[in-house]
């Protein structure tokens, strides 16, 4: 057991278990890149304002540089006796540099360091998520443009409401992607700001550059309250309420794809290569990949649920209950990428089958809106014509005929208003493209929103 840097005040050793239950160097170390680039800027900001001598930062970042160097080449001891990856890190660098790597925590907590290097992971990994989901995004476009013109069903209370173009149905989840995409690109806006400098909670007495080191790690500036600074896990939380609401996206989309890869339905096909078999029913292809992603969601949800809970009743400032924001964070984290790297090639490849959407499209008398809206043309109250029509599905309900089936003079038994054209208004085609309203399910007002997605592409590529 090594000493550790705060046995100072303290008469025994800690106690075996203790150590082990207050470690975090088993989760913590996957911070080691930010934790060692904070302590970098912060060694040469302390020389540059004086605080350190020029040679005492240089031996100091040729220290940490090989610290980096061993951490990657696997040949780092990580002992649990350091306890988490700062005093590891700073460990391993006085071995090296001697004791002028003890000079580094000058004007620096611990409080203000797991801080800064929180922030730094959470940005770092909200860039992946957004080009993960901007590939997703383009996935969705192209499948889109290339499937223009196939009808499915729409679907209210999973019941036939009225036809749609499958293209619609897929900007539908662009649109969702779309705000994922943007409530990152806004968290990223708040938490992008450098709580290193804040010391253990109420600043420092030394004449340090906040500024500086805040450029230097990328951030806009430093942030504005020293106690906030280190209290703070807000960010985690917006990330982890975005990145829930991002899974809540993939789980309805894959819920729709278990539906409707189901063979009674068959609307669509996910490839071999993303399916897997039963061992006992050789006929099985089950489609596991949205099923995790479906079951994967309450994990991620679990997450944010912790960090909420974890803050909740925390007096300010800094209290060992926020080493426990690491683990779920991480856990979210690689859910999420996992998914949405699972997800893209997925979609891309799914086939789509056309004549059983086409099929169970015109099922439900999925246009009696149409023949509705048609008797509102020839002047009869919205009301009365809905009536009218309710009548006429329950005739052909009876008559076990769909609507187009209905000749002329049965129709008419419901109303006198309806005439031969009432056949160009209530097939498949007739109904999608009838709905050219501003973002409505025709083919050209389809292309309106594909047009729009590709210049939100364009911008965020
Ligand atoms: N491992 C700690 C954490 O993750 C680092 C900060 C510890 N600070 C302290 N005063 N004990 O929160």
């Amino acid at each position: 057991m090594s000493e550790k840097p705060w046995a100072g005040r303290f008469n025994l050793p800690t106690d075996i278990f203790v150590e082990e239950f207050n470690a975090s160097i088993y989760f913590d170390k996957r911070l080691y890149k930010f934790d060692i680039k904070g302590s970098i800027a912060h060694a040469v900001m302390l020389s540059r304002q004086g605080i350190i001598a020029e040679s005492e930062a240089r031996a100091i970042v040729s220290g940490l540089e090989q610290v980096l160097d061993e951490i990657e080449k696997g040949e780092f001891h990580f002992d649990i006796g350091d306890e988490d990856i700062h005093m590891a890190v700073e460990k391993r660098l006085t071995e090296i540099a001697g004791p002028v790597g003890g000079k580094l925590h000058t004007a620096r907590s611990r409080n203000d360091q797991v801080a800064v290097d929180v922030r730094m992971y959470v940005m770092y990994e909200a860039e992946t998520v957004k080009a993960y989901l901007i590939n997703l995004i383009r996935v969705l476009v192209d499948k889109a443009v290339n499937n223009i013109g196939i009808v499915m069903p729409g679907f209210t209370h999973l019941q036939q409401g009225q036809p749609i173009l499958f293209s619609h149905y897929l900007m539908a989840y662009f649109q969702m992607f779309k705000r994922d995409f943007q409530r990152i690109n806004d968290l990223m806006i708040r938490a992008n700001y450098c709580p290193l400098g804040a010391g253990a909670l109420a600043g420092t007495t030394f004449p340090i550059d906040r500024n500086y080191t805040a450029n230097t790690l990328g951030f806009y500036g430093p942030t504005e309250n020293s106690i906030d600074s280190v209290s703070d896990r807000d960010f985690i939380i917006e990330f982890l309420s975005a990145a829930s609401i991002c899974m809540m996206h993939l789980s309805r989309l894959s819920e729709e794809i278990i539906l409707f890869s189901n063979p009674d339905i068959n609307f669509v096909t996910l490839t071999d290569d993303y399916c897997t078999g039963s061992s006992i029913m050789p006929q099985k292809k089950n489609p596991d990949i949205p099923e995790l992603i479906r079951g994967k969601t309450g994990r991620v949800y679990g997450s944010l649920m912790t960090m909420l809970t974890i803050m909740k009743g925390l007096p300010l400032a800094y209290n060992k209950d926020m080493q426990e924001d690491k683990e779920p964070l991480f856990d979210a984290v690689d859910t999420l990428l996992a998914s949405l790297k699972v997800f893209a090639p997925m979609i891309e490849k799914m086939k789509v089958n056309v004549d059983k959407m086409q099929q169970s499209a015109g099922k439900g008398y999925s246009t009696a809106t149409d023949l509705a809206d048609y008797l509102v043309r020839k002047g009869i109250p919205f009301r009365e014509a809905h009536h009218i029509v309710g009548k006429t599905v329950a005739y052909a309900i009876d008559n076990n005929k769909n609507l187009e089936e209905l000749s002329i003079n049965e129709m008419q038994i419901f109303s006198k208003f309806i005439e031969k054209d009432v056949y160009n208004y209530i097939t498949l085609d007739a109904s999608v493209n009838s709905r050219n309203s501003y973002g409505g399910t025709s083919v050209e007002s389809v292309m309106t929103q594909i047009k729009l997605a590709k210049s939100f592409l364009d911008d965020n590529l």
